[in-house]
């Protein structure tokens, strides 16, 4: 299964030290598994070799995108056959062909990824392989008649090819893109884990079926093989799917409102910026995505003629805008996947202090997304021009929000999102006193 490739659509154009100096530790240590394995002159089955390093060769060229750009492929199940028929050394030396990688060429990847990629399998089943042995594993054909015995060995070099395997593309990618490496890996390849096992269980039925039957033998295994991957495949357009979606309504309340136009998108990114530095957990940061793209669809039960209204709002006419997060909450709560987003657009206006709406919660009772959201959606409104004012400039917006944050905004959203425009405010500490003054002399009166 596993992971092959990594990502590298829109590649970075400088790569920055860090990530030079860990691709090449991956290139060099391939290099030393790889002269290590020859220099042992191993007495290898060098035809049978050089057709599983074919049969990878195959696997890898049928790679599936992941979200956060690493690709993946079923040769996890042909390395793990190779491991249990030829051992550790010839598995090392048949993952050498995935530097040509039909599919990363096809995909212009740049070739220091597609020899990461290569050299992250290498090192891989070198360690897995030795792993295998180490606990008692058995090589060759004598592995069938050693079952059940060796199922520990097999769940164990499993696990390991799969951490190894994972983890140094997580690592590649959070040091290619900023991205935390735990998230990428949580978001991309958690969910791979029991498909990774199904996938070895694959591979140790494929060298019992080539043991005692040879090569036409891989045949039958084609069948399965295609299957785990068609379930990757489908996996992905679900996901893909669920953006499409996402994506219609947004452009629905676009249609309806040209106001929003943009507006929706950008609130996504600044609240995407939020969850990265407060460092929510991946799946959380995916909801938020949803729910800030989505947190004005109810604006679409609301007339067009209030929407637009130049002049000023009448009260009844502010009463039936303020029905939009129910509204927008009534409408996503009724699609499955968007389910989790429905509090945080519910609550997308309520305040810190109790004086927003749609319920009046305050505090810790408006959940954290909400609170993200209120802060990215008002300062892109006050960054965004409009009929009667001209935009704000970015600091005096990131202003405001200090100078409200503990009555409208939570303070640690602001401090967050503050931190991720990376600017430097004049008077920063001054602003900061005043609030404090203004809060002492309000709660005071
Ligand atoms: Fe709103």
């Amino acid at each position: 299964m596993v992971l092959v490739s990594i990502p590298f659509f829109n590649a970075v154009k400088s790569i920055s030290t860090r990530a030079k100096l860990f691709f090449y530790s991956a290139y060099l240590a391939a290099f030393a598994v790889l002269v290590f394995s020859l220099l042992a002159k191993p007495k290898l089955p060098w035809m049978e070799v050089a057709f599983f390093a074919l049969l990878i060769f195959v696997a890898d060229s049928f790679a599936i995108q992941l979200p956060k750009k690493a690709f993946i492929t079923v040769s996890f199940a042909i390395i793990f056959a190779a491991i249990i028929l030829f051992g550790p050394l010839a598995a090392a030396i048949a993952c050498t062909i995935t530097v040509f990688n039909v599919s990363d060429i096809r995909r212009k990847i740049p070739w220091y990824k597609t020899l990461f990629s290569a050299c992250n399998y290498i090192v891989s089943a070198f360690i897995t392989g030795h792993t295998y042995i180490l606990t008692g594993g058995v090589v060759g054909n004598a592995a069938s008649s050693a079952f059940p015995y060796i199922i520990i060995p097999l769940v164990l070099s499993c696990a390991v090819f799969f951490i190894i395997n994972t983890a140094l593309i997580a690592l590649a990618v959070a040091l290619l893109y900023g991205e935390s490496a735990i998230n990428t890996w949580r978001y991309d390849f958690q969910w791979l884990t029991p498909n990774y096992f199904a996938l070895g269980i694959l591979g140790f039925i494929l060298a019992q079926i080539y043991a005692s039957s040879g090569p036409i033998s891989i045949i039958l295994l084609v069948i399965p093989l295609l299957i785990a991957r068609q379930t990757f495949s489908v996996y992905m357009k679900l996901r893909g799917a669920y953006i499409d979606t996402v994506s219609a309504l947004v452009q629905a309340l676009e249609a309806k409102d040209p106001y929003t136009r943009g507006h929706s998108e950008r609130v996504a990114e600044y609240a995407e910026a939020i969850a990265k530095e407060l460092k929510l957990p991946a799946e959380k940061s995916e909801i938020l995505r949803y729910a800030a793209l989505l947190h004005d669809i109810g604006k679409v039960g609301i007339a067009r003629k209030v929407l637009n209204k130049p002049g000023r709002l009448t009260n009844e006419e502010y009463r039936k805008i303020q029905a939009h997060p129910r509204i927008g909450a009534q409408i996503i709560g009724d699609i499955d996947f968007l389910k989790e987003a429905v509090p945080a657009v519910y609550c997308h206006h309520e305040h810190l202090n109790g004086a927003g709406y749609a319920q009046g919660l305050s505090g810790d009772d408006i959940p954290l997304l909400a609170r993200i959201m209120t802060v990215a959606d008002s300062f892109d409104a006050m960054t965004s021009t409009r009929s009667y004012r001209p935009a704000m400039s970015v600091e005096d917006a990131a202003k405001e929000l200090i100078a409200c944050s503990g009555r409208q905004f939570d303070p640690k959203v602001v401090k967050a999102f503050i931190k991720t425009l990376n600017i430097s405010l004049e008077n920063n500490e001054r602003l900061e006193e005043e609030k404090q003054l203004r809060i002492a002399i309000e709660e005071t009166v």
